[in-house]
C-alpha cells in the first residue's frame, strides 16, 4: 500500500513571506499526479490554509478540482493551528465529525484503519487534545479490532522533536497522549504529523512517526535552547509511504525537482 503525506499548504489568496503557497501546492499536486497516482491515499494533515477563512478553503477546493486526481486520492484532510474549525466545517461539510464537533474519523483500507484526530485550538499555535477529544480516540481504538494495523494522522507534533523547552508550538497535552499510546493493547504502527515544517522520522513508545516539510515553506530543525524558527534555501517536500506487511518505508519527494537524470 502507499500513501502519500503532505502538510501544511498554508493556501492563501497572496504570497506570505514572499511565497507563493498556491503554486508551489499546485507543483506538488502535478508531481502526484505524474508519479504517484497509483496511491491508495492521500493524506493533508492540517494547516489547509493560512488564516482559515472562506476564500481560501474556496481556493483549495478549486485546485484540488483543477488538480484531477484520480478518484482514490481525493484528499483525507484535517486541521491545523492555521485553520479554522467552524469555517472548515462549513466548506466541507461531507467530513465526519465526532460527537462533540471536533473534525475526527477514521477510514477503514484493507486490514489498516486510518485515524485522522483534531488537536486544533481557536487562536492559538500549540496544540490541543481536550478529554473530550482523548475519550474519543480512546473509544475508536478500543473498538478497532486486534488484526487492524493502525496508523494515526494528526497536525501537531505529539512528541518534543528536540528539547522539551524549545517546543513551544507541539501538542500541550503530551503525557496524556503518550499514555493512550501506552495504555491501548490495539497495532498503532506509524503516526504521521506536520507542523513544525521539517522533515523528521523516528519512534516514539514504540510506534514509528514522520513529519514532511510545509509544501510551502520549509523551516530549520531547532537543536538550540531557546525557541526559534529559521529559513533556508531548504527545498519544500511531501512524503510516500510504503507499508508493507513486514514493515513501512518513507520517502521525501523534492517536488521542486522535477530534473531527474536517471543512470542508463
Ligand atoms: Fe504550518
Ligand atoms: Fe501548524
Amino acid at each position: 500500500m502507499k500513501i502519500i503525506h503532505l502538510s501544511d499548504p498554508h493556501i492563501y489568496t497572496d504570497k506570505i513571506h514572499g511565497i507563493d503557497p498556491v503554486s508551489r501546492f499546485k507543483k506538488a499536486l502535478d508531481h502526484i499526479l505524474k508519479n504517484h497516482s497509483d496511491a491508495d491515499l492521500f493524506v493533508i494533515t492540517g494547516d489547509i490554509t493560512d488564516l482559515g477563512d472562506k476564500e481560501s478553503y474556496q481556493l483549495f477546493i478549486k485546485i484540488i478540482q483543477d488538480a484531477n486526481l484520480p478518484e482514490q486520492l481525493y484528499p483525507k484532510l484535517i486541521i491545523g493551528n492555521h485553520d479554522n474549525r467552524e469555517e472548515f466545517k462549513k466548506n466541507f461539510p461531507s467530513i465526519q465529525e465526532d460527537e462533540n464537533g471536533f473534525v475526527q474519523y477514521f477510514k477503514d483500507l484493507e486490514n489498516k484503519r486510518f485515524i485522522f484526530i483534531d488537536t486544533n485550538l481557536d487562536d492559538e499555535d500549540k496544540g490541543y487534545y481536550c478529554e473530550d477529544r482523548q475519550a474519543w480516540l480512546n473509544k475508536t481504538l478500543n473498538q478497532t479490532s486486534y488484526d487492524k494495523d493502525i496508523y494515526i494522522f494528526m497536525h501537531h507534533n505529539p512528541l518534543a522533536l528536540v528539547k522539551e523547552e524549545t517546543d513551544e508550538i507541539g501538542l500541550q497535552q503530551k503525557e496524556e497522549f503518550k499514555k493512550i499510546l501506552l495504555s491501548s493493547k490495539k497495532n498503532i504502527k506509524h503516526i504521521f504529523f506536520g507542523h513544525q515544517h521539517i522533515t523528521s522520522s523516528g519512534s516514539y513508545c514504540n510506534i514509528t512517526f514522520s513529519s514532511p516539510r510545509s509544501t510551502w515553506f520549509p523551516l530549520i530543525s531547532n537543536f538550540s535552547n531557546q525557541y526559534r524558527l529559521g529559513t533556508a534555501n531548504t527545498d519544500t517536500n511531501y512524503n510516500i509511504a510504503i507499508i508493507r506487511s513486514d514493515g513501512i518505508i518513507i520517502h521525501t519527494e523534492d517536488f521542486l525537482k522535477t530534473e531527474v537524470n536517471w543512470i542508463e
